[in-house]
């Protein structure tokens, strides 16, 4: 396997009998995820995706790619919570951390700025000045087509393109990422001739990264698509059996489970790399969104190593002891460098020379993980051997695996979220939207209270 998943620091927490005791738990919900018997199966077409996705529209993501990059320095990505966090996670995690900041000769693709993110007017002024006169095209993505956030964001950068480059050939530069039939994004794409992708139905929001929701802002900021869809299809061939000593997504499925049942209901997936923190980000919504249901569900949250251990450090070790960490360790980085040598040991360094900085990275990782076990912090382990591709594909499916039959062993439906509603009723009333009208005037009294 190309990605391990390692429980050796859980030993002082779980016995091994404990895993064979969740097998027929895990059993039957491989069963509802694979025979599509789960609540929510019309929405887990993800599972075969990596060996089932549209050959065609992958090669025309690659062409648009292409074409953005060979007209424009920049691309605006328009989206929000699944139509955003995928794409924000692998365009920092397979480019220089300072991508945006590199020459034009040192950028393998375009700089690729997120928008639609946010309902904050600075943040779009902020974005509108940075473009400046630089060529820019947009890729807005909508699954429903209606979401508020990115609906004003694409007015502002539709409105932006048409004033540099006239109503014709703004319409060139945009791409629309929605539903193949239905939605106001989709009809705007359908009468203004946007080139538009489409976004699976059977694949909901948090699992359509490898969709064109991710792949052509990916593509476009210059990493390499094929290899990403090669490593989910790797890690598709490999997590197809049910049986947690031979398929690790399972067994973390499993350890989580068993960890939640005796009181660790948070879980902090932890990171050592600054490029990194995006991962985080995306599998919050991964979990949360599918676990978090029926007053259930682990509470998933992170942190950034060693970073955080200088703000929530002293919480971890010591603080209420209901969490856990799931640590994914990059094995190799994909630059090092050595401690620079000095005359003198004034700044107390010198017993550091002859390592490399990343010897210290990851001698700081064991330490941490042996300080947080004897503080009371059940420790899991992914290993990811690169920080490329393949790897991040890999490490997508071992997730989303996990969580589909994770939420199937919490006997709810992982792949809805319903919950995700009650803040747009509240707003659409305060807003004044349409159809909202006995709302607006009972969430307006609380608001005059
Ligand atoms: O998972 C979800 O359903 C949400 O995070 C959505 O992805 C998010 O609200 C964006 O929705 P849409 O793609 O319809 O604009």
């Amino acid at each position: 396997a190309h990605i391990t998943f390692d429980t050796k620091n859980i030993e002082n927490f779980v016995a091994d009998h404990e895993f064979s005791e969740m097998q027929p738990l895990i059993t039957m919900a491989d069963q509802q995820l694979r025979n599509r018997t789960g609540a929510g199966a019309e929405y887990s077409d993800w599972v075969t995706l990596p060996t089932d996705y549209d050959q065609e529209e992958f090669s025309r993501i690659q062409l648009a790619a292409k074409k953005i990059q060979s007209n424009s320095k920049i691309l605006v990505v328009i989206g929000i919570g699944g139509s955003y966090l995928g794409a924000k996670m692998a365009v920092d995690f397979l480019n220089p951390v300072f991508n945006n900041e590199l020459s034009d000769d040192q950028r393998q693709g375009v700089k690729i700025y997120f928008a639609g993110n946010s309902t904050s007017a600075s943040y779009l002024n902020d974005l509108v000045r940075v473009i400046g006169d630089q060529d820019f095209s947009v890729n807005v993505i909508s699954k429903s087509g209606t979401t508020t956030e990115p609906s004003i964001a694409f007015r502002v950068f539709k409105q932006l393109l048409e004033k540099k480059y006239g109503a014709d050939a703004a319409k060139k530069r945009i791409f629309a990422t929605t539903d193949a039939n239905r939605g106001a994004l989709h009809d705007e794409a359908a009468s203004a001739g946007y080139e538009t992708f489409a976004i699976p139905d059977g694949v909901g929001g948090r699992f359509s990264v490898l969709t064109a929701v991710g792949l052509l802002p990916i593509a476009a900021s210059g990493a390499d698509i094929q290899a990403l869809m090669t490593g989910a299809k790797d890690a598709q061939i490999e997590y197809s059996d049910d049986d947690i000593t031979k398929n690790e997504a399972y067994k973390y499925a499993a350890a989580r489970r068993i960890l939640y049942d005796k009181g660790y209901t948070t879980e902090l997936l932890i990171n050592w790399e600054p490029s990194m923190q995006y991962l985080s980000e995306w599998w919050k919504q991964l979990m949360g969104e599918s676990e978090g249901k029926n007053q259930k569900g682990i509470y998933p949250s992170s942190a950034n190593f060693s970073t955080d251990l200088h703000s929530l450090g002293q919480y971890i070790q010591e603080g209420r002891r209901d969490l856990f960490e799931t640590v994914v360790k990059l094995d190799n980085p994909v630059s090092n460098l050595d401690l620079p040598h000095e005359a003198g040991n004034n700044d107390g360094l010198k017993y550091l020379e002859g390592i490399t900085i990343d010897e210290v990275n990851t001698k700081a990782s064991q330490g941490v993980t042996l300080a947080h076990i004897d503080g009371g912090v059940p420790n899991l382990a992914v290993h990811m051997p690169a920080q490329d591709a393949y790897s991040l594909g890999y490490l997508i499916y071992f997730f989303e695996m996990a969580v589909g039959a994770s939420g199937y062993t919490f006997g709810i439906n992982p792949f809805n979220q319903p919950g995700v509603e009650a803040y747009k009723t509240a707003m659409f009333a305060l807003l004044g939207k349409p159809g909202y009208e006995e709302a607006t005037k009972a969430f307006r009294a609380r608001l005059d209270k």
